[in-house]
């Protein structure tokens, strides 16, 4: 896998941070830390390895770098302040998911920093099952009845400070939810409760429907996930295209095995 900043979206890259700077700026800097939230049943490195997902041993250390790498941009891109990633693949299964994931834990790999992972991607709902989470309510159901509150959709996930929002119920289309003036709510009260929760939105493929566009709305930096040697470069050119220049960071070419 490697992280690489597309031609012409990486120009306006600068415009990207002035534009996430000045709304960033009028946040109020809410309440205490919850950095060391505690993880009482903490995944060993094997059970990591299963979920797919990076940790500190060698055997995983090229890959845990390259996230690592992909951290340290988008910090250099988001300033001070904590901020909203939406990651998206070009295609179906060009490993959207994968990415998401394991960009949510190299943040949490920050002792100062926790990672709300949400999955918004009600037709191809994955990370309740990559990362073997509680069953339980998720996104949608919390946008259908926001009276249950916020609460019983945050999961626990046997990472320390990573927590998911799985998908809840399946839906085939989404646009309708994330152009929702609910899910706007849900995204600024989720990042302005604690300052150091970084939010990763797991979005569906660019290919074919509208949605990841529409959810891009909704985040300070989109992350384009390609399939290495499987989406062509026309194709990603295309995807990338369809996305607002100030908030596009960059393509990672995700290389399937
Ligand atoms: N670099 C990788 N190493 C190992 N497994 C990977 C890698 N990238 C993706 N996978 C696996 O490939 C499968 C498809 O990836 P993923 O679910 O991330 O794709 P996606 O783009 O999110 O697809 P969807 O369109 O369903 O949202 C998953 O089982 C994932 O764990
Ligand atoms: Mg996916």
């Amino acid at each position: 896998m490697s992280a690489g900043d597309s031609g012409k979206p990486a120009d306006h890259v600068g415009g990207a941070l002035e534009a996430a700077a000045s709304k960033l700026g009028v946040r109020t800097s809410a309440s205490r830390s919850i950095a060391r939230m505690a993880e009482p049943n903490a995944l060993t490195p094997r059970q990591l390895d299963e979920r797919r997902l990076i940790h500190r041993d060698d055997s995983v250390r090229q890959q845990a770098d390259a996230f690592r790498e992909i951290r340290t941009r988008l910090l250099a891109l988001g300033g001070d302040q904590n901020f909203v990633t939406m990651i998206a693949p070009v295609s179906p299964g060009s490993g959207g998911s994968f990415v998401a994931r394991n960009l949510a834990a190299a943040f949490a790999f920050d002792e100062a920093k926790t990672a709300l992972l949400i999955d918004c991607n009600p037709r191809h709902a994955a990370q309740h099952k990559a990362l073997g989470t509680e069953p339980g309510p998720g996104l949608i159901d919390y946008l259908d009845h926001p009276a249950m509150g916020m609460e019983p959709i945050i999961h626990r996930t046997g990472i320390p400070r990573l927590r998911l929002i799985p998908s809840g119920k399946p839906r085939e289309t989404s646009g309708e939810y994330f152009s929702s003036f609910r899910m706007r709510a849900a995204l600024d009260s989720l990042r302005c409760r604690y300052p150091d929760r970084y939010l990763f939105l797991d979005g569906p493929a660019v290919k074919g429907s509208p949605d990841a566009r529409i959810l891009s709305d909704l985040a300070d930096f989109v992350v384009l996930v390609a399939g290495y040697g499987r989406d062509t470069p026309a194709a990603i050119a295309q995807a990338a295209a369809i996305f607002d220049p100030n908030r596009f960071a960059g393509v990672v070419f995700d290389e399937l095995p």
